[in-house]
């Protein structure tokens, strides 16, 4: 009664929005292929359907199923992927002709591998749905050959492997016997849990089909707890108990016990020890998240208590109100053990309805070891296999609830983070082929990044964590696909490494580098919590300036100027590189704001300003991440002294930053013979030179031309400028390209002033909740830093000066004399580690 107002009440509240305000943009995207994330691919013309994985033990070996066939991938080089071997497994032209024969179309008439698991040491099991007829066989590792079996009949993957290639199944193999949850039959209406290839007195199981065990379910996933002897599937199915929503789907944790061997009379070759239960993944004032799409366990660490397993769950919800938007949510082994250890609910065979009705209660079902259990203790437990309650995620919350993304695929790692903190990271896939990495912070998900897998978005079907190799695999359609999990070298300052929050990457001190805290040296830092780089990256004790008393402010430094030539009364637009996409952009004039009415900023970070004697000068451009604030680019305006039609300027020869080229269209009056007023972009690429080459590139060159004798003017005063915002000037305009970006600006003028005002006061906000949060970290993370190679040699200042800080050593002379201080550079690489000595910021 209770739960279905529950429900009742969620209905009435659709549509009802679900305020969150975390933010759930991954800070940063590397596109297909891009260079700071090379993804590795297999994929090959004749093979299709890469869609089951297994990773040998020493994880040198990808075996995987496809369609017609079991591949053998060498995995053991990192960003390689190669095929070593191939097992053909078609089925024969008299399959195929049954098959079509019954209907089904030909692209469907193969045999897709959807079983593939070691049975033992010298063994492999695969299943494949064998044009509708599914088969199994055993793959002798050694050979990599299939054993023929002595009757020379194939065997029979009934029940083991389904019959349709687009339904989903789950196994798992444990102590060679495989447990499989799949339909078993052709039309799909047949669902079983089963044992198979059972040993020794086991004899093989399954469900009772008689009863309703399973509601039309669709399997997602199983797995195996040692200390248990449990197997635990996951699948979504309807909710028979909710007989007034119409088809209701929930989702379900199930349990058997391995040490089943069935009831003696009843429930013979029937499981005695299954049951299941609902999982909800519900928010308050929200629709149920009530389908299950994937899961994955993640033991408890060394030491921990087996009950402390978690499972990570992506749920999506059945109602189209709710379709693209996903929720995870977590569960601990504990509570689905309470559950089971709890009330039934009992059917009731005429009406066909659920009741919790409370009733004498002969037998503990679920309960392992029922073998020689009375036919009373196996008939009770026949009719009480679904718990009472559901099981509720870990806190009842809701782990992450994405607005905007359908995830389908999960793998979870525990990570060691510097600073002595565990931390969970999630591999999502979302349905559109881009890879979530995500932290679970005390105040919510955080997305460090997102990789796209795949060209085209691609129904993936498997995805595999590999937590030695430190990769992700993905099988789905077209091939299989390799994702590193990080690249802490594509962070190339302090900064942009402590922003990041990635607990598998720290900052290094001594050798400047963002390194990969599992094979980094000891004393990195790192904030995954806050990510405060203001704390981190200037603490005084970092530059070493402070010691010597002539403390720095925490100046910015910018890039070198960009030098960009206008001509009056030119449309300039300069643009601003994207660092994170949680870092708010702004321009700034060196002891002057921009003021609106002569600048339009836009949220993409460039800058709209008409070109005139006053708007002339320096430039910069700051992004403001986490209370961190710095300079991403740096221009000077200057008068081009007259407009050639295609110039290159050259900013300097010994700057890092290569040409600027800048393109200036021939001027084309337009029939009122008119002056036109041109709209340039100029652009970089980098910021603080950290993305590998510099690149300075002007992008597009955009001619517009206005009417009105009021443009003839050269623009010397404001008013002529300010008239570039006037409405009159967007009408009479003849408008081509990317100028329209400006005149539409123009109109979201005030929600742009708007949206600024609420940005910069909610930024301030999180800055001084963040600040007064931090304060005890901050001191924390003060305490001197230490590198190897100087920590030894403690002998005296004069010793110590010139090898942890030579910009200090070269400003002050040594009492050694000159020579000591000059040696800086040949005094490098004395650092046992071969790392660079300690450097300021
Ligand atoms: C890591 O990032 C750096 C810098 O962008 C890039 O040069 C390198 O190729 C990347 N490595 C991998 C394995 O993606
Ligand atoms: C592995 O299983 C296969 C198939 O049941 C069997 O023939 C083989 O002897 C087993 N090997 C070992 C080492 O147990
Ligand atoms: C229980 O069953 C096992 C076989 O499953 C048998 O060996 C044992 O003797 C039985 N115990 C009793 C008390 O019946
Ligand atoms: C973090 O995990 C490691 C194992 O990876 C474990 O030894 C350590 O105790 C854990 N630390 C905390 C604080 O849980
Ligand atoms: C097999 O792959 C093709 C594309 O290569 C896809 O269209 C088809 O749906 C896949 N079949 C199954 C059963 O996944
Ligand atoms: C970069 O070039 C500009 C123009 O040539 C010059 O003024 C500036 O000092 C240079 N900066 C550096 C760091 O060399
Ligand atoms: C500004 O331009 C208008 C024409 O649009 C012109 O009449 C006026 O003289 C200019 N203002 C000044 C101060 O030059």
């Amino acid at each position: 009664m209770h739960i279905q107002h529950c429900f009742g009440v969620s209905l009435l509240l659709l549509g009802h929005l679900n305020l969150c305000l975390c933010n759930l943009t991954p800070r940063v995207s590397f596109p297909f292929e891009s260079p700071g994330r090379s993804v590795v691919q297999f994929t090959n013309p004749d093979i299709g359907n890469t869609t089951t994985l297994l990773l040998s033990d020493d994880e040198a070996t990808l075996f995987v199923g496809a369609r017609d066939a079991v591949l053998l991938l060498d995995v053991s080089q990192p960003g390689v992927m190669e095929m070593k071997d191939k097992l053909d497994w078609s089925p024969s032209s008299t399959d195929l002709d049954d098959c079509s024969m019954k209907g089904k179309k030909k692209v469907d008439c193969h045999n897709f591998i959807r079983v593939l698991h070691f049975l033992n040491s010298t063994h492999m099991y695969a299943c494949g749905t064998h044009a509708f007829s599914p088969r199994c066989s055993y793959i002798d590792l050694k050979r990599f050959s299939f054993v023929t079996n002595p009757s020379g009949k194939p065997h029979e993957g009934r029940g083991r492997c389904p019959y349709d290639p687009y339904q989903r199944n789950t196994a798992v193999v444990v102590d060679g016997e495989l447990y499989t949850g799949t339909v078993a039959d052709y039309r799909g209406n047949r669902p079983v849990i089963s044992r198979h290839l059972s040993q020794g007195l086991h004899t093989d199981l399954k469900l009772d089909d008689t009863l309703g065990w399973l509601e039309d379910p669709t399997f997602v996933s199983s797995t195996f707890l040692p200390s248990k002897e449990k197997v635990y599937f996951f699948f979504s199915e309807v909710g028979r108990e909710y007989d007034f929503i119409d088809k209701l789907v929930v989702s379900r944790v199930a349990q058997v016990c391995t040490n089943d061997v069935g009831g003696q009379r009843t429930l013979q070759r029937r499981w005695t020890t299954f049951v299941k239960a609902q999982l909800l993944c519900h928010n308050e004032n929200e629709l149920p998240y009530n389908v299950i799409q994937d899961i994955v366990a993640l033991l408890p660490t060394e030491g921990g208590a087996e009950d402390e397993t978690l499972f990570y769950g992506i749920f999506s919800s059945q109602w189209s109100v709710n379709s693209g938007k996903s929720a995870v949510c977590r569960f601990q082994l504990r509570d689905i053990k309470a559950v089971f250890a709890g009330n039934y609910k009992v059917l009731n065979r005429d009406t066909l309805r659920w009741s919790t009705r409370v009733q004498e209660k002969f037998a503990s079902p679920g309960q392992c070891g029922l073998h020689n259990a009375s036919d009373s203790t196996l008939r009770f437990v026949k009719d009480n296999f679904l718990a009472d309650q559901s099981v509720q995620p870990v806190g009842r919350i809701l782990s992450l609830v994405s607005p905007d993304h359908g995830y389908t695929n999960i793998a979870a790692q525990r990570v060691h983070a510097a600073g002595g903190r565990n931390y969970t990271v999630l591999f999502l896939l979302t349905e559109s082929g881009f890879l979530h990495k995500t932290v679970l912070l005390d105040k919510g998900p955080h997305i460090i990044e997102e990789v796209q897998v795949f060209r085209n978005p691609q129904r993936v079907k498997n995805i595999f964590l590999s937590i030695t190799k430190g990769v992700v695999f993905v099988g789905s359609s077209d091939g299989v696909t390799q994702v590193p999990i990080s690249n802490c070298s594509f962070y190339q300052s302090c900064a942009e490494c402590v922003l990041a929050r990635d607990p598998l990457c720290g900052w290094d001190h001594c050798s400047r580098t963002c390194v990969l805290v599992s094979s980094g040296p000891e004393n990195l830092v790192q904030d995954v919590e806050s990510g405060n780089a203001e704390g981190i990256c200037r603490s005084p004790t970092v530059s070493p300036r402070s010691r010597s008393g002539v403390q720095r402010p925490p100046s910015v430094s910018c890039p070198p100027s960009e030098h960009v030539y206008v001509s009056l009364n030119e449309v300039v637009k300069l643009q601003c590189p994207e660092v994170s996409r949680l870092a708010v952009r702004h321009w700034e004039r060196p002891n002057s704001l921009l003021s609106p009415n002569l600048y339009i900023q836009q949220t993409d970070g460039s800058l709209y300003f008409l070109a005139a004697p006053p708007t002339l000068g320096h430039y910069s451009c700051f992004s403001v991440e986490n209370g961190y604030r710095q300079c991403l680019a740096d221009f000077l305006v200057r008068q081009q002294a007259s407009a050639t039609s295609r110039a290159v300027i050259p900013t300097s020869t010994q700057n890092r930053s290569t040409t600027t080229q800048v393109a200036l269209n021939k001027v084309t009056p337009t029939s009122q013979g008119t002056q036109p007023v041109r709209v340039r972009t100029i652009t970089t690429e980098v910021g603080h030179g950290a993305r590998g080459p510099e690149l300075t590139t002007v992008q597009e060159v955009i001619q517009v031309s206005t009417t009105g004798s009021r443009d003839r003017h050269s623009g010397q005063d404001d008013r002529n400028l300010s008239s570039f915002r006037q409405p009159r000037l967007t009408e009479t305009a003849s408008i081509d390209g990317e100028l329209l970006s400006v005149t539409n600006g123009k109109t979201y003028y005030w929600e742009l002033v708007a949206v600024t005002v609420m940005l910069v006061m909610s930024l301030c906000v999180l800055l001084m909740g963040a600040l007064y949060a931090l304060r005890p970290h901050c001191r924390h993370r003060m305490a001197p830093q230490v590198c190897p190679g100087t920590d030894s040699n403690v002998g005296g200042d004069q010793e110590r000066d010139p090898l942890s800080q030579p910009t200090v050593s070269v400003m002050k002379p040594s009492k050694q004399g000159m020579e000591k201080p000059m040696a800086v550079s040949s005094s490098m690489p004395r650092g046992s580690n071969g790392h660079l000595p300690n450097t300021p910021i």
